[in-house]
């Protein structure tokens, strides 16, 4: 019964679990040449699954087993929390999943570990529901994130906390950006429509489509031919902010995988340069990917932002995007093996990069130019304060005013929660330069 499926999230979890591989990759990797959609949909759902409910799961585990498992036998941890979470919270029969577990326990050359498998899931089928009501006393099992990010989130939002971490245990919806230089959002809509596929427009965006239920992209009418892209609201909201007019050269700097870029060069008018800069050699491709499928060029260079010297010809920019690495707090109901990998010592960490990068890539604005600094976090460190900070020490620096009816006014900038009109939690703070 969909074996192959369940090899695949195990294959993702293991990966994830024993070498800190991101969920995304490790997927993909996992799932290359398994041909069935049905085998891939279930994949999926188990091993983001899993992560979504990791902080719970973990708590139930160790009360399931008499002594704890060796780092070695991270398969066979993997192997019970697909169980767990299929237990919890899938609508696949008990005997099956802990059928299926057993079987899976047999593919990975261990022996011993079948009648451990079956041990600890029938025994979470006997005694479950007065373990479930003894984790969930503790926060992390109960809203299923770590303690230090609930008491972040709680912090900065204390009106809406709850609000955010239940976004973060939702599964996002699939959005679209219709290219604006091949049809309008209607017309692609009536092309949805015909193929079968469900959607509505996106709020506040121009050209967002959600997505009833989400889709192979393939199955997407034109995807191929770059009739669209599959992107986020709350991130189509970068590209107008720019104001991009006739003749502007645009920096982006923190550009792959080119989900932005593309969209300025969409949206603005067709005589706007653009360079898009990034670090990653491995993420620069992807970037080329996505503006071959659309058919656009412009200049890609692979260079660090917080060094000009090594990649910049000396002309200013009039628009530069600071899209910067973040602590993704804002996006983990897309990627919630996030719960996993993030540590408290990283939103320092990221808050100094992100300094650096707005005062290296500051001196490249031309005067009356505007930056765009945004993050996928709901974080003050990376945002509000970030750029109040940066304001405060620039003379030259002027918060440039956002007007829009989205998100909430914090700092310079503002700030949309997860769940908010169904967006993901983003970040945006635009600067003027006097
Ligand atoms: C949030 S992602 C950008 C997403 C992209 N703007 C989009 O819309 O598809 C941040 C990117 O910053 C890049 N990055 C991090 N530090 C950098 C640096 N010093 N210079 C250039 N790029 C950097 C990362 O490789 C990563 O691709």
């Amino acid at each position: 019964m969909k074996r192959r499926g369940r090899v695949v999230a195990l294959g993702a979890v293991t990966a994830v679990l024993r070498d800190g591989r991101s969920l995304s990759g490790a997927f993909d990797a996992a799932a290359a040449g398994l041909e069935d959609p049905r085998e891939g949909a279930l994949a999926r759902e188990l091993a983001f699954g899993v992560f979504r409910w990791l902080p719970r799961l973990d708590a139930i585990l160790p009360r399931l087993m008499t002594r704890p498992l060796k780092r070695k036998d991270t398969d066979v941890r993997a192997i019970l929390l697909l169980g767990l979470y299929q237990l919890l919270f899938t609508r696949i029969p008990a005997r099956a999943a802990v059928a299926e577990s057993v079987a899976l326990s047999r593919e990975i050359g261990k022996p011993w570990s079948d009648a451990l498998v079956n041990a600890v899931l029938r025994r979470f089928q006997r005694e479950g529901a007065r373990i479930l009501e003894s984790v969930t006393t503790s926060e992390p099992a109960s809203y299923a994130h770590p303690g230090w990010l609930i008491e972040s989130i709680r912090r900065a939002w204390p009106d809406a906390w709850q609000r955010i971490l239940e976004a973060g245990n939702s599964q996002a919806p699939m959005t679209l950006r219709v290219n604006a230089r091949v049809s309008t959002r209607d017309a692609y809509l009536e092309r949805l429509k015909a193929a079968g596929i469900a959607a509505e427009p996106a709020p506040y965006t121009s050209h967002g489509l959600v997505l009833q239920r989400p889709s192979e992209v393939d199955a997407l009418p034109g995807f191929t031919q770059g009739a669209v892209s599959v992107q986020d609201a709350a991130a189509q909201l970068a590209a107008p902010l720019l104001e991009l007019e006739l003749g502007h050269r645009v920096l982006d700097a923190c550009a792959a995988p080119g989900g932005k870029a593309a969209h300025l060069l969409e949206s603005g008018p067709a005589e706007v340069t653009l360079v898009a800069l990034d670090k990653d050699t491995r993420r620069a491709p992807l970037l080329q990917n996505t503006l071959d499928r659309l058919g656009f060029s412009c200049d890609v260079i692979i260079g660090d932002a917080t060094s000009p010297q090594s990649w910049w010809d000396g002309v200013l920019f009039d628009r530069i995007l600071l899209d910067a690495p973040c602590t993704a707090s804002g996006v983990i109901r897309r990627h919630p093996d996030i719960k996993y990998h993030r540590r408290q010592s990283d939103v320092d960490a990221l808050a100094r990069v992100q300094r650096s990068l707005l005062e290296a890539l500051w001196p490249l604005l031309a005067q009356g130019g505007l930056l765009l600094y945004a993050t996928c976090s709901i974080l003050p460190q990376e945002n509000q304060q970030q750029v109040l900070e940066f304001v405060e020490s620039r003379s030259d620096a002027t918060p440039y005013p956002i007007e829009s009816e989205w998100g909430r006014a914090a700092g310079p900038g503002r700030q949309i929660l997860p769940g908010d009109h169904g967006m993901d939690g983003f970040y945006y703070a635009l600067l003027a330069k006097r």
